[in-house]
């Protein structure tokens, strides 16, 4: 192609499609394949957001044929997508999907998904190019690296790129962190890995950096000198769903707080990055997580919670113990709450409040900066009962947007002061409909930018700040909350004893 001299390479207003090429998958018929990647494969179709040249494939035990598989893709597609359903997308998307049968211990099968790339390379004019999207346990990476390994699938070469895409959790500690960083990273090169953390994929979570970098208006204020504390807030009314398995040996600490909060607080902690770019914001966010301090005493500023039966939505909700699945004795955490510092010039002396819970009241993701209380009020204390500390709420989902909360005159003959808020919907701003994380981010592989990709020092950043609070509440039970509630009482206590109140969201 000859280059535009007229057109800066940084102008990315225009949409970008991938070079052609293949993607494929290892679990497609799990959960996450099902509710996600098939549908965003569709929907970036629909969008015309893949290359004509585009290959699917999947590897899986089940005695199937390409019909069979082509045939779950669809049905799994035209059940989640987001955009609206053309049989004549779809059916261009079906030509070229492949399945090869067998297991992951069969040299025999990945020979045949080897042989298979190679042909569609001729047939489908695919490049050579291919994504491999890991959608299983992490029990089961090292012996599928190993044969993509071991049949040269993983190979980057000037003429065509490997890509390997890594689900969360990533390990489950700091220790078995590195080891998958170091078993991935000898099969894929640095570059070509990308890690999911499908928050940073979400419309709303990007948005805090423009938030943030794009105006003059908080800027300033984004310090301790304004910055009361900071909650990050991630509810969901759900319970486990069928994951009980995974979920007993996770917890909601490993689970969403490792990855999705912590990736929160360093997108709002973060210093400007030198540009926008993969490299410099994955720098600023890294320092942000290095910085992180756990408070001394976790007793009293660390809470994990468990959910009893209780009532939700007007609906009975099941205990977590009596879950399908569950150990009837089990002590596994599905509420976790903590405060943490940030230790650098802007941040000390700062709490980040971090909470992520199952079936409390309503799903809700937030990040809320309380700002700090005017030094003096020239009213009579009667007049300002009702007002609250300044907030800035960045709403991640649902209603998506941004809420300024502050004072305001109650109309009347007599002054009082009471908090107003002040709102930008995403919904009433812009026509258009925000993609899904998965949308974004399967197109971000394609494409190779890595910006919304957490680095492996990152993720081992996160992995030291979680291991010593699992430590610390290894052999203890959680404090039981019912379902439908905002999580154990001992979470308002921690935040009651040292002035503050969690935010009702
Ligand atoms: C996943 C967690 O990463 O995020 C789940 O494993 C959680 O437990 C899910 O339910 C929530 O994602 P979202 O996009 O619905 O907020």
């Amino acid at each position: 192609m000859i280059p535009n001299p007229l057109r800066d390479p940084r102008d990315r207003r225009l949409p970008r499609v991938p070079e052609p090429c293949a993607l494929v998958v290892f679990g497609i018929t799990g959960d996450l394949s099902r509710k996600k990647l098939l549908p965003a494969v569709y929907d970036l179709a629909n969008r015309g957001l893949l290359p004509t040249n585009f290959a699917l494939l999947g590897l899986a035990r089940r005695d199937w044929g390409n019909e069979d598989f082509a045939e779950l893709a669809r049905s799994a597609a035209r059940k989640a997508a987001r955009t609206p359903w053309r049989e004549e997308v779809w059916e261009r998307l079906a030509g070229s999907v492949r399945f090869v049968q067998g297991s992951f211990d069969d040299d025999n099968a990945f020979d045949e998904l080897a042989a298979t790339l190679a042909e569609l390379e001729g047939s489908h004019g695919i490049g050579g190019n291919a994504a491999f999207y890991l959608s299983i346990p992490p029990a089961m990476f090292p012996v599928v690296l190993k044969q993509v390994q071991r049949t040269g699938m993983a190979e980057s070469t000037p003429d065509r790129w490997r890509r390997v895409v890594v689900e969360k959790p990533f390990g489950t500690d700091l220790a078995s962190s590195r080891a998958l960083n170091e078993l991935v990273d000898s099969v894929f090169s640095a570059d070509d890995v990308f890690r999911i953390d499908h928050y940073l994929g979400k419309e709303t979570v990007q948005n805090l950096m423009a938030l943030r970098f794009a105006n003059t208006l908080f800027e300033p204020i984004w310090n301790v000198h304004h910055v009361d504390s900071v909650q990050i807030t991630m509810a969901e009314d759900v319970g486990i769903g069928g994951r009980a398995q995974f979920y007993e040996e996770t917890g909601a600490a490993r689970d969403v707080l490792q990855n999705h909060l912590l990736q929160l607080l360093a997108l709002t902690a973060m210093e400007e990055p030198v540009e926008f770019s993969a490299e410099e914001i994955r720098t600023e966010k890294l320092k942000v997580l290095r910085a992180i301090s756990l408070p001394e005493d976790l007793a009293t500023s660390a809470v994990r919670g468990q959910y009893e039966q209780g009532w939700l939505a007007g609906q009975r909700a099941t205990g977590y113990r009596e879950e399908d699945g569950v150990d009837p004795h089990s002590t596994t955490e599905t509420y976790a709450a903590v405060r943490l510092g940030v230790e650098t010039r802007r941040w000390a002396g700062v709490p980040f409040y971090l909470r992520a819970g199952k079936r409390l009241p309503r799903r809700v993701t937030e990040i809320a900066l309380v700002f700090k209380r005017a030094p003096h009020l020239p009213f009579a204390d009667t007049d300002t009962e009702e007002l609250g500390n300044n907030q800035l709420v960045v709403r991640v989902q649902p209603d998506e947007g941004v809420t300024l909360k502050f004072g305001s005159k109650v109309p009347g003959s007599v002054m009082e002061v009471r908090d107003v808020s002040m709102d930008f919907l995403y919904g009433e701003q812009f026509t258009e409909a925000s993609p899904e994380a998965y949308e974004r981010l399967l197109l971000d592989v394609l494409l190779g930018d890595a910006t919304l990709f957490p680095r492996n020092a990152e993720v081992e950043a996160s992995w030291a700040v979680i291991d010593p609070l699992e430590e610390f509440w290894a052999g203890t039970r959680p404090q039981p909350y019912r379902a439908g509630e905002w999580g154990p009482r001992a979470a308002d206590e921690m935040l009651a004893a040292e002035g503050r109140r969690w935010r009702r969201p």
